[in-house]
């Protein structure tokens, strides 16, 4: 019942203990110079979740921060009140594509399976249920053709399927998720809003990476504008405005404004504000 959605946005009266995430003070530095800064985030339950800034904001560097792939240099990170380290199962991560090695020699079902190694245990032999569980992720996202497939002759929209199909095996309760849209074509941008939608349905959170502006607030209901600093995050529609875009984006105007008309066209954009 702590757990029930009904409107995206909706205040909850989440402890932090409860929440998916809870980030306090968080700064990451590579070489000593930060990129990410104070950041202080506490995301809710069972939305689908946006990550939004330009290039070089530090929205691949703060998910890796919190899955402890980056050390952070202070600041302190909880996973449904524990540590990432103790929650670690229950949670998913699609890592940004340019950010692998495809050329490691595995086919698409081991990529798959590999999600599985929790459950399995390392250096156990993947057994037939395990397989069947692979390949009914792959299924999901249309990819059973391909299984025994190298990961390295797929194309990049199917290399990302790949990548989606083996955090759905990991049945997490919290998905991570880098740029899924990037550079798939509109079926595949189909395909993954739907899977997105259907995770969401059964509850789970999706903290998703977004480039595309326009789609925000079709696509999403919470969401977190970053650029080195936390700009703002809640309820899309009270903070996906133009004021928090020009924080986020600096000058480049032309695509907030065309962001913005897009987003005025809903049906759930409010008409007199202020
Ligand atoms: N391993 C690294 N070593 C040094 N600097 C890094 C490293 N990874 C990222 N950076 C720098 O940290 C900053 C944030 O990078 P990050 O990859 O988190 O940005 P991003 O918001 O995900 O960008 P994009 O939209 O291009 O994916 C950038 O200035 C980047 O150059
Ligand atoms: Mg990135």
């Amino acid at each position: 019942m702590a757990h029930t959605r009904k409107t995206a946005g909706s205040k909850k009266n989440y402890t932090q203990a409860q929440a998916p995430l809870c980030v306090k003070d968080l700064t990451v530095a590579y070489h000593r110079k930060p990129v990410l800064w104070d950041i202080d985030l506490t995301l809710p339950e069972g939305q689908l979740i946006a990550v939004v800034g330009p290039n070089g904001a530090g929205k691949s560097t703060f998910i890796k921060s919190v899955l402890g792939l980056v050390p952070r240099a202070s600041g302190a990170i909880s996973i449904y009140g524990k540590s990432y380290e103790s929650q670690r199962h229950l949670v998913g991560y699609v890592p940004q594509r340019e950010s692998v090695d495809w050329d490691f020699p595995v086919n698409a079902l081991d990529v798959v399976a590999m999600g599985l190694y929790r459950q399995i245990g390392w250096f156990r032999p993947v057994n037939k249920n395990h397989r069947k569980k692979a390949l009914d992720s792959l299924e999901k996202v249309g990819m059973a053709n391909y299984a025994y497939r190298q990961i390295s002759q797929l194309s990049g929209g199917q290399q990302q399927r790949v990548f989606l199909a083996r955090a759905l095996a990991q049945d997490a309760r919290l998905y991570f998720m880098d740029e899924p849209f990037a550079g798939v074509d509109a079926a595949t941008e189909r395909a993954i809003i739907s899977l997105l939608k259907e995770l969401k349905s059964v509850g789970k959170t999706c903290v998703v990476v977004h480039h595309d502006l326009q789609t925000v607030p079709t696509y999403f209901d919470h969401v977190v504008l970053l650029n080195m600093r936390l700009v703002d995050a809640g309820p899309v529609e009270t903070v996906f405005n133009e004021e928090n875009l020009k924080k986020t984006y600096g000058g480049r105007l032309t695509l907030l404004t065309h962001a913005l008309n897009e987003y005025a066209k809903t049906p759930q954009f409010p008409s007199n504000t202020d």
